[in-house]
């Protein structure tokens, strides 16, 4: 019985593209289906996207009402919820009932440049300012703070010197849309969940996860950044 997936989404929807994409390649292997799309707004792309595949969308009016959020959540029987490009706050009463079962992710190596107001391009601008040589995606369980619940896994990305917000965005883009996709499908399979001492545990070291010590070939196909931890 494969979970059902619903996505929170603000934006242009690449992350949401990414999830379905990788399904698709998984085919009969995949571990979950994106089942329902909750946007923040009437005009986020990540609807049109939705719609393309025949799945089933909602836009939260009030992204602080979580009845309307939970009665879209139980009318599609959703079991985990990924926020893909979310900029609200989830309700805490949703993110209680989804406790290890929620996940965003960040375009930064948390818990740097994370927190209220670290979104889309002030995050790659703080990255730069600060001097780092090193950013990156992670991807984490969400509780009731922005970007502060257990990291599950993080994509390094070089940060060049000619880099700009923009350039650094772009790559730090592709890592998200190589590391959320594997760790979705590894929650969806009960490879990795959130453990009693408040960390995020591997039932075992999925190969899928491991791509990040080890070349993947899919990985590099996706033309997200190596970085030679060496
Ligand atoms: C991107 O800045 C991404 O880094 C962050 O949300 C923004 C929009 O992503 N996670 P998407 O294209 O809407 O998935």
């Amino acid at each position: 019985m494969r979970s059902r997936i619903g996505v929170l989404a603000s934006g242009g929807g690449s992350n949401l593209q990414a999830l379905l994409d990788h399904g698709a390649a998984l085919g009969e292997r995949r571990a979950g289906d994106v089942v329902l799309v909750v946007a923040s707004g009437p005009r986020a792309g990540a609807l049109e996207r939705a719609r393309a595949h025949g799945i089933a969308t909602a836009v939260l009016e009030d992204h602080d009402d979580a009845a309307a959020l939970g009665a879209a959540l139980d009318a599609a029987g959703v079991d985990l919820v990924v926020l893909a490009g979310y900029l609200k706050l989830v309700p805490a009463p949703v993110v209680a009932r989804y406790a290890g079962r929620m996940l965003n992710v960040h375009p930064a190596l948390l818990p740097a440049f994370g927190g209220p107001g670290m979104y889309g391009g002030r995050v790659h601008d703080a990255v730069l300012r600060s001097g780092a040589r090193v950013s990156g995606a992670t991807v984490h369980f969400v509780d009731e703070a922005y970007d502060r619940g257990a990291i599950v896994a993080q994509w390094p990305v070089p940060v060049r010197p000619d880099d700009s917000a923009a350039s650094l965005a772009t790559r730090v883009l592709r890592a998200e849309h190589a590391l959320l996709p594997r760790v979705v499908q590894a929650l969806a399979a009960g490879r990795v969940a959130l453990g009693p001492d408040g960390r995020a545990r591997y039932a075992s070291s999925p190969p899928e996860l491991d791509f990040t010590l080890t070349p993947d070939a899919a990985a590099l196909a996706a033309g997200v950044e190596r970085f030679y931890l060496s």
